[in-house]
């Protein structure tokens, strides 16, 4: 007889964006001639860059010939698409990588669930809170998060609040963690870090010879200067961070599935015994093991981002949703309302208005305003109270909600 993992059984029943759009499902079956706005799961709406779409239509013809023909690729991407992200990512900002320091996947969210398999399972962790709940869930599949408690906290995870009241800056442990998630731009509350905040960090885990996960996947909606593009800004940082990125906000690849992980040589974990090994050689053993490769296709379609017609159209695309952010902000603060998010980040977190929970907010804009949102206490115990919605919409979508809330409200 198999036995199950039962680490997946502690698990609530589905993933948080099915739950909802189980619940979206629900109201359109008994409402079926309501138009619903969709500003829930942070899906981009805005098509590919026209230079990605050559690239890859270009890609397609030469796996059409034997002379162009690309069978499996390098697991941990092609030179070129590598080449191309240090040059513009990373050595842009003065930030020295080398190639094989660089893991081309199929996104963040693949990333930053499978890492936590290089270390083991009773590694202590520490989260933001609200967080993406691809941090916790992967860790409790592992056995490594423990045990849901009432308070809808796991046993083993250390809690970072982030709320209005500490200004969402979450403050540093007074006690050591072995793996820290931090994630900024923030999922899901759109805040950020400035460099010295994220300092502290890095000193931190500096001083605990602590891990840090990185999650810079929206980097690119960066406005305001003294907000770091990538943890390496910051001193020290490549002996004890590794960063995820994601072509999926930055260029539209949701659906076409693209991004990478920097592993920093320097950056080791130790056995029992006290001997340090590095993260890279691990990381990738784990992905020619497990992972083929993202597709050529795909990878000429991000390679064409880094172009100078690629770097205009993305450019237009992250603008088309930042003014959609700010109207949701003004609209949203009109109606008496409290914002946060939506400066640095295409998300906009806002306080359910007379301390209703956040599902009771949820159900309400889905009823009473056919708005689809995500409840904050779904990331987290600390997002009790609060709802996220996103600026990926299309704009008149974005412009219809705010009136509709405005009447509702
Ligand atoms: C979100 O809505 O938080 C994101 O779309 C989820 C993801 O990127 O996987």
């Amino acid at each position: 007889m198999a036995l199950v993992n039962e680490h997946f059984l502690k698990l609530p029943g589905s993933y948080l964006f099915s739950d909802i759009a189980q619940k979206v499902k629900a109201f359109q079956v008994t409402h079926p001639n309501k138009r619903l706005i969709r500003l829930g799961i942070g899906d981009v709406t805005q098509p590919l860059p026209a230079a990605s779409i050559e690239a890859m239509h270009k890609a397609v013809d030469e796996l059409s010939k034997a002379e162009t023909f690309h069978g499996y690729g390098p697991e941990q991407g092609y030179d070129f698409l590598i080449e191309a992200i240090i040059k513009h990512d990373y050595a842009a900002r003065g930030i020295t990588l080398s190639p094989s320091e660089v893991f081309v996947s199929d996104g963040a969210k693949s990333d930053t669930g499978n890492i936590g398999e290089i270390l083991r399972h009773d590694n202590s962790i520490g989260v933001t809170d609200p967080v993406y709940p691809v941090y916790v869930d992967s860790n409790v599949m592992c056995g490594r998060s423990g045990d849901l408690q009432a308070d809808g906290k796991w046993s083993n995870v250390t809690y970072l609040p982030c709320t209005a009241e500490n200004n969402f800056i979450p403050a540093i442990p007074d006690k050591r963690i072995d793996i820290l998630y931090l994630c900024y731009p923030n999922n899901p509350t759109g805040t950020t870090l400035t460099k010295s905040e994220l300092k502290k960090w890095v000193d931190y885990a500096l001083a605990n010879d602590t891990i840090i996960f990185f999650d810079a996947a929206y980097e690119a909606y960066i406005r305001e200067d003294d907000v770091p593009h990538s943890i390496y800004e910051i001193k020290g940082a490549k002996r004890c961070a590794i960063e995820f990125r994601s072509f999926s906000k930055t260029a539209g690849f949701t659906g076409v599935r693209c991004g990478y992980t920097v592993v920093p040589k320097e950056v080791t974990a130790a056995t029992l015994t006290g001997e340090r090994v590095p993260l890279n050689k691990l990381w990738n053993r784990r992905q020619c093991t497990k992972f083929n490769g993202t597709s050529y296709i795909t990878q000429r379609g991000a390679e064409a981002i880094y172009t100078p017609e690629g770097q205009a159209q993305v450019k237009a695309t992250i603008d088309y949703y930042m003014e959609n952010a700010r109207i949701m902000r003004e609209g949203l603060t009109e109606s008496g309302l409290k914002v946060y998010g939506g400066v640095n980040a295409p998300y906009i977190w806002l306080k359910t208005p007379d301390n209703l929970s956040s599902w009771k907010f949820f159900d309400q804009l889905l009823y009473e305003a056919n708005i689809v949102s995500t409840p904050g206490v779904g990331f987290g115990p600390s997002g009790e109270g609060y709802l996220r919605l996103t600026a990926f919409g299309k704009r008149e979508d974005c412009i219809e909600a705010m009136k509709r809330i405005r009447a509702w409200l």
